[in-house]
């Protein structure tokens, strides 16, 4: 009998096509985002679950869901999945690594130029009619070239950002992980410090570490009084690492220069969120792998994880190797 696949939302077709190609009968919902009710009900009666990042499979899931041959998420993070819980019911679970890399770099790179120049503040000034005249003094932004890029989770995002920083501004780079990165600092040359001296040492921090216990609001009120005032901070992972009542206060106080967001916390970000008025910040809705190339890789990854495991037992972006070999 053909085993059954629940894609949780309607992705690029390159995954629906793949799975019913090889045989599987496959479930697309396409309503609003499901309930927590809705995605239980639907995935008790299939044998795997093609999952988004907004679907919350936590113990509860798991115990409601413990039949689960396999979970394929279509992304690369994975802090919505209660990975330890999935091991132990013996449910291997992948993610799609790599195919956004360039894309998620490009976002990461266009909010720290964006805000070196204020210019989703200065658009808005435009739009409400306050742009009478050249200004000499005003609008004065900062340069990049020859800056200090600090990396904050150097995976393989953050070199490419690191790549296109040094390529296209010769930045020195510098960073800050639980392990070193010796491809970064063989092939980049980039250099390892510790999570202090990147704090006093960037011009541009840019973040890239996932979610975890461990980076949860790592940068607060303390981590942005150590930046320089003339510092920018970026985050195009997870709205969590950063605190956003901090940030909000290093901004107005000028502890830090600028900051662009491509996640917040919550999301959506609230639409009377002061960060949407300051001069000094750019926020983005959660696009970093928002191109048709990455999305549609995520979709082919997924899908071809699923067909891997039920092929050979394996998959080709497992994170909990041990559940598959339970
Ligand atoms: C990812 O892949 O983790 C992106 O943030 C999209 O969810």
């Amino acid at each position: 009998m053909a085993k059954k696949v629940l894609i949780t939302r309607v992705i690029p077709s390159i995954a629906y096509e793949l799975l019913t190609q090889a045989g599987f009968e496959v479930t697309v919902w396409e309503g609003s985002p499901m309930t927590q009710s809705q995605l239980i009900e639907g995935a008790r009666s299939v044998n795997a679950l093609l999952s988004l990042g907004s679907n919350k499979l936590d113990k509860h899931f798991f115990n409601e869901c413990s039949h689960l041959d396999v979970i394929a998420q279509f992304a690369v993070g994975f802090d919505n999945i209660d990975v330890k819980e999935a091991t132990t019911k013996g449910i291997p679970v992948s993610n799609t690594p790599s195919v956004l890399n360039e894309a998620t770099a490009d976002v990461a790179f266009g909010l720290m130029i964006a805000v070196s120049r204020k210019m989703f503040y200065l658009h808005k000034t435009i739009e409400r009619g306050e742009w009478k005249q050249f200004e000499p003094l005003k609008n004065l932004g900062v340069q990049l070239t020859g800056k200090t890029l600090g990396i904050f989770g150097m995976g393989r995002i953050g070199m490419v950002m690191a790549q296109r920083c040094q390529g296209a501004y010769n930045m020195n780079v510098i960073y800050h992980n639980r392990t070193r990165n010796e491809e970064a600092e063989r092939k980049l040359g980039c250099t390892y410090v510790t999570f202090d001296e990147l704090l006093k040492q960037s011009d541009v921090l840019s973040v890239h570490s996932v979610l975890s216990e461990e980076t949860q609001g790592i940068f607060n009120k303390s981590a942005f009084s150590k930046m320089k005032p003339s510092a920018i901070f970026i985050n195009t992972s997870r709205g969590g690492v950063h605190h956003e009542g901090d940030l909000i206060e290093a901004l107005n106080t000028g502890a830090i220069w600028g900051a662009g967001l491509d996640v917040t916390n919550p999301e959506p970000m609230h639409a009377d969120n002061p960060l949407l008025s300051m001069t000094n910040a750019a926020v983005l809705p959660h696009i970093g792998s928002a191109t048709i190339e990455a999305r549609t890789g995520m979709a082919r990854v997924a899908a071809e994880n699923i067909i891997e495991f039920y092929k050979s037992g394996k998959m080709l972006t497992c994170i909990n190797p041990s559940a598959l070999k339970k």
